[in-house]
């Protein structure tokens, strides 16, 4: 399947796509100056910048980053550190083909970008990550994949995140070929 991959911050998630051999024909940011954006420059891959600034509103840039990635020929859309709520017509657009990764086991944590701190602040012994369907309700889609991950004595937000970084690679991958198995086979995904 084509992929069209949001990001805002590192990219280690889009990377591991790259490095997988996954078709990333597109991706799109809203920070120009990010990491993953500049991974996107190095290796040629097809880069969106859309600003908030340049637009009035967050629905007038999700309209214009949908075209672009309509345009693109994107089959599904990855959001993958991407640091904004995705709007209604956004998610409409794509229906049941846009996927997000989150680091927490749903719906432990959701909401927020701070889901790693508020698992070490609570106290839990495990936490994970979860790959889930976007739909107008934040980090609250239909759930495709999960993973548990162990929270150790002396975690930092750094350390932990790491470590659920690490299953982020794993269950990535995994969500998509089961979407393209699903897609395939006529099937819905929820
Ligand atoms: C991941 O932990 C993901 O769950 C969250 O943002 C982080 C992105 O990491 N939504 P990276 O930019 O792919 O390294």
């Amino acid at each position: 399947m084509k992929l069209g991959v949001l990001v805002s911050g590192r990219g280690t998630n889009l990377r591991n796509l790259v490095d997988r051999d996954f078709e990333v024909v597109a991706v799109a940011t809203n920070r120009g100056g990010c990491p993953a954006a500049g991974f996107a420059r190095e290796r040629g891959l097809p880069l969106g910048v859309f600003s908030q600034k340049a637009y009035a509103s967050a629905a007038e840039r999700d309209a214009a980053m949908a075209g672009w990635l309509r345009e693109a020929g994107v089959e599904l859309v990855v959001a993958a550190g991407w640091d904004r709520v995705l709007s209604d017509g956004f998610v409409a657009a794509f229906p049941d083909r846009v996927v997000n990764i989150h680091p927490s086991l749903l719906p432990a944590f959701a909401g927020g970008m701070d889901a790693v701190e508020q698992a070490l602040g609570q106290g839990v012994k495990i936490t994970g990550c979860t790959v889930h369907l976007v739909t107008s309700a934040v980090d609250a889609g239909p759930i495709l994949v999960q993973a548990a991950v162990p929270v150790l004595d002396g975690d930092t937000p750094e350390s932990l995140h790491e470590r659920i970084r690490h299953e982020e690679h794993r269950i990535l991958p995994e969500a998509i070929h089961l979407i393209e198995r699903r897609v395939e086979a006529g099937a819905a995904l929820r």
